[in-house]
């Protein structure tokens, strides 16, 4: 069990206004078509699948967490980590993970799977806090054109889109 099916029940009561702090930022620019497909790397409990008026999908391999997601919503919520999306090439019109990728286990396979499964439209954050973040950010660098940056309380977000 991960640290996140652990404290399952009490996921929403301790993050979820910071969660929707974040989700208020990245709606300003995030404004997807209603036919659009927007998936969710480490989705959790749906906070982060939930505010988009678009076809959802989310993944998060805590399975108590997808657990509560699917009670919420009745979308497709799968049990997979991010290093292993089960989705084909390019399905995504936009892919979002909020917060997740310092949680990732190999952060680089990850975030390629990201690219794989998406077009060109990602919205990717973590914690500014994270020992991993000098080195999430160059690996972002490296693999995504960057167009919009935001520092966020917690969260540095990254848009590949205007
Ligand atoms: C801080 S929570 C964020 C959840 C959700 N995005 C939100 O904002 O409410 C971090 C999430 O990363 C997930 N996670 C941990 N390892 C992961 C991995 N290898 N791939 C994808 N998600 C992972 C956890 O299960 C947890 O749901």
């Amino acid at each position: 069990m991960t640290y996140y099916d652990e404290i399952s029940t009490g996921y929403e009561e301790l993050y979820e206004e910071e969660q929707l702090k974040k989700i208020k930022v990245i709606k300003q620019y995030l404004k997807p078509e209603p036919e659009d497909k927007l998936l969710d790397v480490g989705c959790g409990t749906g906070l982060t699948t939930e505010p988009w008026p678009c076809k959802r999908y989310g993944v998060d391999p805590a399975k108590k967490l997808i657990a509560r997601a699917r009670q919420k919503d009745k979308i497709e919520y799968k049990i997979a980590p991010a290093e292993d999306i089960p989705y084909p090439d390019d399905y995504f019109d936009y892919v979002v993970s909020i917060t997740a990728i310092q949680n990732f286990s190999d952060i680089k396979k990850g975030l390629e799977e990201i690219k794989r499964v998406g077009k060109d439209k990602f919205v990717l954050s973590y914690l500014k806090k994270s020992s991993k973040a000098p080195m999430i950010r160059k690996i972002i660098d490296s693999m995504f054109d960057i167009k919009k940056e935001i520092e966020e309380e917690k969260d540095f977000i990254f848009f590949t889109f205007d």
